[in-house]
């Protein structure tokens, strides 16, 4: 299994973003996990497509993981593939017609993905899992970085892996919230292939070091190692 790191810009330091994401990518993470949230679906406001295209235009070529907390999908959707984005994934209950989102990021040029809320069955995973590149399972409820991570989600996590292995289908399993050193390895041996990690990574080290990200990392992939 090839383990990914993507942390979760939600926790860096805004005033200084582009030079935040250089420094964690240099650290080694693979992925720019990038939350948006409208103070509508989730009660918190974030960033949207202009800061998608700012990171682009700074030079960032990571894959950029666009996680959508926002209601309508649709709308947003273009806006985002044209910023730049990689992985475009949303709440099932944020769109009223599921299978049209998922065509739209996919015909957009980007990959779709879906995210399941700690209480939100998996049933719709039944007629799209051949459809999406990435299932997010939420170990927090959305909306804010730094709350503690939901065990149940684990069993979540070994359903899905077993529906992706039965099928034989190339999607990855990511989780998001509340996962640091001292769990990531578990929620690596429950399937789960990409790891989200916003306070466990930003607010690690020194401020004002560049280097500062490199021992989160590099701890994070010792656990993942032993999974
Ligand atoms: C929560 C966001 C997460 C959040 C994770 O709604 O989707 O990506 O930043 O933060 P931590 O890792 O601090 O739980
Ligand atoms: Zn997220």
């Amino acid at each position: 299994m090839t383990y990914r790191i993507a942390p979760s810009i939600l926790s860096a330091n805004f005033a200084r973003l582009g030079e935040e994401v250089d420094n964690v990518l240099k650290s080694g993470a693979d992925i720019v996990h990038f939350d948006v949230m409208d103070n509508h679906y989730v009660p918190n406001l974030t960033i949207g497509p202009l800061v998608c295209e700012a990171l682009r235009k700074h030079g960032v070529t990571a894959p950029i993981d666009v996680h959508l907390m926002v209601k309508p999908v649709d709308r947003i959707v273009p806006d985002f593939a044209r910023a730049g984005a990689t992985y475009i994934t949303f709440h099932p209950e944020a769109s009223e017609h599921i299978d049209r989102s998922i065509a739209l990021i996919r015909e957009a040029g980007c990959k779709p993905g879906l995210v399941f809320n700690p209480a939100t069955p998996l049933d719709v995973l039944e007629w799209t899992l051949d459809k999406i590149d990435m299932v997010l399972l939420m170990s927090v409820n959305p909306g804010f970085g730094g709350q503690k991570f939901i065990p149940h989600v684990l069993d979540k996590a070994r359903q899905v892996r077993r529906m992706i292995d039965a099928r034989k289908l190339d999607v990855s399993l990511e989780i998001d919230g509340g996962v640091g050193p001292a769990n990531i390895r578990e929620v690596a041996q429950a399937g789960v292939d990409t790891f989200v990690a916003g306070s466990a990574v930003f607010g690690a080290g020194k401020d004002g070091d560049p280097q500062r990200y490199n021992s989160i990392i590099a701890a994070l992939r010792a656990e993942l190692a032993k999974a």
